[in-house]
């Protein structure tokens, strides 16, 4: 696709239900992304998110049987400790009904290691979530020499094996010259129109949430829509 300037249209799903309704409108890639945790599960980050809980939704997901490529998250605390554990743990998203798996940061003995066990891996690069604490919160990575970095993460995060890269919360400019400069596909948020394709949470693009991301266009009312709906049941079984 990136040969050709398609773009790549992705965006998460966490069951069968949004991963079927994602599917029927003909996105690309569906990642059952570990913002589940914020998003579904109530936590404050995606630090809490654990293996088992992701095992949980990607086999949900799974069960929707889709037509794009069905990629999910490895938790916070599944592959920083080493090769051993990330290839375990990859291996058990595979089981679950993963067809490739996402990390954050450039772990490139981890990424290679997937790799060699079959496993396509999909590299996240710029504000990786799971670094909440030593990003202070989710602010924009690479302004201005901080760039060089993300570049050498993302070029080390290609060098490795991975097949496409997530760029998040990074300068516009900044995820063009890295988009060029890779052969694989960069899907950003965040991070400007020039990349190879764009992911965003589900939740956010139907607007079942209460806050409104700057980098994430809404393309419906999903809370009040269903909040209205569930008030109107509600006022005719009173009635
Ligand atoms: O977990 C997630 O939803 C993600 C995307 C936003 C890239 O990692």
């Amino acid at each position: 696709m990136k040969a050709q300037g398609k773009k790549v249209v992705c965006v998460t799903a966490y069951d069968a239900t949004t991963a079927a309704i994602a599917d029927q409108a003909g996105v690309d890639l569906i990642l059952v992304g570990d913002s589940v945790g914020n998003v579904s599960l109530g936590y404050k980050n995606t630090l809490p998110v654990t293996l088992e809980q992701m095992l949980h939704h990607t086999a949900a997901a799974s069960r929707a049987g889709v037509q794009a490529l069905l990629v999910a998250d490895l938790p916070f605390g599944s592959y920083q400790s080493g090769v051993s554990d990330a290839v375990k743990a990859s291996v058990l998203l595979m089981k679950a009904g993963a067809e490739a798996v996402k990390l954050e940061g450039p772990y490139t003995d981890e990424i290679a290691a997937i790799v060699k066990a079959g496993i396509p891996v999909m590299g996240h690069v710029g504000m990786t979530p799971q670094s909440y604490y030593s990003f202070g919160g989710h602010k924009i990575q690479g302004k201005g020499d901080e760039g060089d970095k993300v570049l050498a993460d993302a070029l080390a995060v290609e060098a490795s094996g991975a097949f496409s890269v997530v760029l998040e919360l990074i300068p516009e400019d900044l995820a063009e010259k890295i988009s060029k400069k890779l052969s694989i596909p960069t899907i950003g948020i965040g991070a400007g129109w020039q990349c190879d394709g764009q992911v965003q949470v589900f939740h956010d693009v139907v607007g079942l949430t209460e806050l409104r991301l700057k980098h994430a266009r809404r393309h419906a009312e999903g809370w009040t829509t269903f909040r209205d709906a569930i008030q109107t049941y509600a006022r005719e079984v009173r009635d």
